[in-house]
């Protein structure tokens, strides 16, 4: 199946695409998204099976409708809205869904129309005016669960989320208390900074949960880790998942909460990084500077001002037999901060005209284009091949083995395949 489609609609067309090198071949002249929805199925299966919890989906990372399809297909009822856009998208998209509101700041408007039109009965909080807006928008409503957002440290995270929201542990003890004669259900919430590397980040946060509940000495009917479980990128090899799961299932386990208590998370990047690459066309060469067609203003907004590395394939048939080299990219923009800078390792003999593969970037990639400059585009091919990396679908061969369902590696391969 060869899908091109605009963010809101499919248009079908009739040959079959199975990966980079197929869309390289029809020489494409803006860059073109490439998304994997067997990827992100696994993800979803994957966190509905084994997190010890309920996971939602933290839309932030990901709005597209399709994916948000595919997740619910795959036991993603829950959804972390953080807008009154996110809140309308889900809501129409998936009109079963739950959703929660844990941006700790919202317009009073977007908590009305939540809670007034969407259903919307969670809302996550760092203050006392956040608290008094959030009774005043739902006229004191008497069903809600509130979850108040812990400041933790993000020191084990690649991206800090320590500064902007999270009450302080000095001022948590007045805003649970007050929260929890408010509320129905009282949660307590945390993020401990995207692309969380160890699981000690959740140990270390859990132990600020467990001091802030004994502090306040309320009782705490929802625990939510929040989101940073991590993808795997150059240079940053996560632990499995499952080692995540463990820790924060124990850590919960141990907490001063009642039996009927419950444990959830909000992963985004998890769910969604392998999910979808974007293949680029080389525009020009300059030594070791490639200037290519999308970048900081496209989906590689973390590339360029973050300095994440992403997998990158050249897409030549036949392939280059040179020897990889490290090359920096220039987006297409007229802005000297579209640079990325890597280093991308690419055979050496890349030239203009070639078109690279860049993986990875389902998470907050196509989620931050922008069309600035005149330059961004949205044409998107559902494709069938495996994602250049994958923190699954070891375990999904793991599982097949282990269940017996399949005999040696081409069973695996082709198992894999039709996921
Ligand atoms: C409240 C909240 N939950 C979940 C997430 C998702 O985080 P991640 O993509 O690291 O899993 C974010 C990301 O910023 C967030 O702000």
């Amino acid at each position: 199946m060869h899908q091109h489609h605009r963010a809101l609609g499919l248009a079908p067309q009739s040959t079959a695409v199975r990966g980079g090198i197929d869309i390289a071949k029809g020489g494409p002249v803006q860059p073109v998204t490439l998304v994997r929805p067997h990827a992100a199925a696994r993800a979803a299966r994957f966190f509905s099976e084994k997190f010890p919890g309920r996971s939602m989906y933290a839309v932030k990372a990901n709005p597209s409708p399709e994916l948000l399809q595919i997740l619910w297909d795959n036991g993603i009822t829950h959804y972390d809205v953080a807008s009154l856009a996110e809140v309308r998208l889900v809501a129409r998209t998936l009109p079963g869904a739950t959703l929660c509101f844990m941006h700790p700041v919202k317009a009073e408007e977007a908590v009305r129309e939540a809670y007034a039109t969407h259903g919307v009965r969670t809302f996550s909080l760092d203050s006392i005016e956040e608290l008094d807006k959030i009774m005043r928008a739902t006229g004191n409503a008497t069903d809600l669960t509130l979850c108040v957002r812990l400041r933790v440290s993000s020191e084990h995270s690649k991206l800090s989320l320590a500064s902007k929201f999270g009450v302080a542990p000095n001022e948590a003890k007045e805003l649970l208390f007050a929260a929890r004669q408010a509320a129905d259900a009282l949660g307590i919430c945390f993020h401990v900074g995207s692309q969380a590397m160890t699981p000690d980040a959740y140990a270390d946060a859990m132990e600020r949960v467990r001091a802030a509940i004994v502090d306040a000495a309320v009782t705490v009917d929802v625990i939510d880790v929040g989101g940073g479980f991590p993808s795997s990128y150059p240079g940053m090899e996560p632990p499995p998942l499952e080692r995540y799961f463990e820790t924060i299932h124990r850590a919960f386990e141990s907490l001063p909460i009642s039996y009927s208590a419950e444990l959830w998370a909000e992963p985004g990047r998890a769910l969604c990084a392998e999910y979808s690459s974007v293949v680029v066309r080389v525009e020009r060469r300059r030594g070791n500077e490639l200037y290519i067609n999308d970048g900081a203003y496209g989906a590689l907004f973390d590339a360029a001002h973050i300095g994440w590395r992403f997998p990158v394939t050249l897409l030549r048939e036949p392939e280059s037999t040179v020897r990889d080299h490290p090359f920096s990219f220039y987006g297409p923009t007229c802005d000297d901060l579209d640079h990325m800078a890597g280093p991308f390792l690419l055979p050496a003999d890349v030239q203009a005209g070639d078109y690279i593969e860049i993986g990875m970037l389902g998470a907050y990639g196509s989620a931050m284009r922008t069309a600035f400059n005149g330059f961004g585009s949205d044409e998107t091919v559902i494709v069938d091949d495996e994602p250049m990396v994958s923190l699954y679908d070891a375990i999904e061969q793991d599982n097949a083995v282990r269940s017996g369902a399949v005999r040696g590696g081409a069973d695996i391969a082709s198992n894999v395949a039709k996921l």
